[in-house]
């Protein structure tokens, strides 16, 4: 597992780095690649591999579509740390980005992420029909909106340090983690022209897998190294975060997740759809340390 996610890691950077060079040097883009690169665990992008193998995707169409989402990850990232928001000067192993280089820099260089995984999407360079760009376009943007990862992260920072019900963090966790890895699951049925029924099948794999990666941080946060993790653990409990674990204990959050995880994989034996590399990947992620 370890090897297919570096793998992975430099096929994607490769791709970015690329992209990035083509276009014109900005002052702004160092403070972009520097919260970009070398990035992270590219879990998002391993998804959608997963997925796309099932449904015998190009692997440069699923990296190119894999970076554009990797970079609106390391945009919600370099929000998410900022003062206002999680107050976090650790990321990734390395200083934030706002205390790099500063806030409004940092909020510039995410907002500017955000837009670039569009510019890719629609890139002339990337080998898929206007029409189903489209479609890909809408449901990103859908995932990382109000309906999504801001949506979520609004959710996360208004629950804090009150006594909030399970319907309601799940529901916060599926928008902030979930609908990124909803869209991931969703691309490869979007680029066959599945029927929407099949779609929202995905999608709702997604948001399952999505849920159990964030059960999966917010147990790292809760007892994890912060020299492995590569950002400060401890601060979930600190700040008075809803989170599963606040609400139903440690031990009760893994099986939890556990739980989600069987299900997942009965939902796709269901539909004789063979779960095995996605398998692995639901493992790494309930297992992992960072
Ligand atoms: C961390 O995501 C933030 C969450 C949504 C839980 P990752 O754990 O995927 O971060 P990187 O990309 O590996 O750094
Ligand atoms: C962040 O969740 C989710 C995002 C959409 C960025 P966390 O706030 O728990 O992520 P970490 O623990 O800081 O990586
Ligand atoms: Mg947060
Ligand atoms: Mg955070
Ligand atoms: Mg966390």
């Amino acid at each position: 597992m370890k090897s297919k996610l570096v793998r992975l890691a430099k096929d994607t950077n490769f791709f970015l780095k690329k992209f990035i060079k083509k276009q014109k040097k900005t002052e702004l883009v160092i403070a972009m690649k520097y919260g970009l690169f070398p990035g992270g665990k590219k879990i998002r992008s391993k998804i959608l591999l997963d997925i796309g193998a099932i449904f015998k995707i190009r692997y440069k169409t699923l990296i190119a579509v894999g970076a554009a989402v990797e970079c609106i990850h390391a945009y919600s990232l370099i929000h998410d740390d900022l003062p206002c928001m999680d107050n976090d000067k650790l990321r990734r192993g390395k200083p934030s980005t706002h205390i790099k280089f500063g806030e409004s820099t940092a909020v510039l260089a995410g907002n500017s992420l955000l837009t670039m995984a569009f510019e890719i999407l629609t890139s002339s360079n990337l080998k898929i029909n206007e029409k189903t760009k489209v479609d890909l376009v809408q449901k990103l943007s859908e995932s990382s909106g109000h309906l999504g990862i801001a949506g979520g992260q609004y959710l996360d920072l208004s629950y804090e340090k009150k006594k909030i019900p399970r319907s309601k963090i799940i529901d916060m966790e599926i928008k902030k983690t979930g609908k990124l890895f909803s869209f991931c699951c969703a691309v490869p049925a979007i680029i066959k022209k599945k029927n929407k029924k099949d779609i929202k099948f995905f999608e709702s794999i997604g948001s399952s897998i999505g849920l159990l990666f964030q059960i999966a941080d917010d147990l790292i946060d809760f007892k994890g190294s912060s020299k492995i993790a590569g950002k400060i653990t401890g601060k979930d409990k600190k700040k008075g975060k809803a989170t599963l674990i606040s609400l139903l204990g440690y031990q009760n959050a893994i099986k939890y997740g556990d739980k989600i995880k069987f299900k997942i994989i009965k939902d796709l034996k269901k539909r004789k759809l063979n779960p095995n590399n996605l398998n692995e990947t639901l493992e790494y992620i309930l297992t992992r340390n960072k």
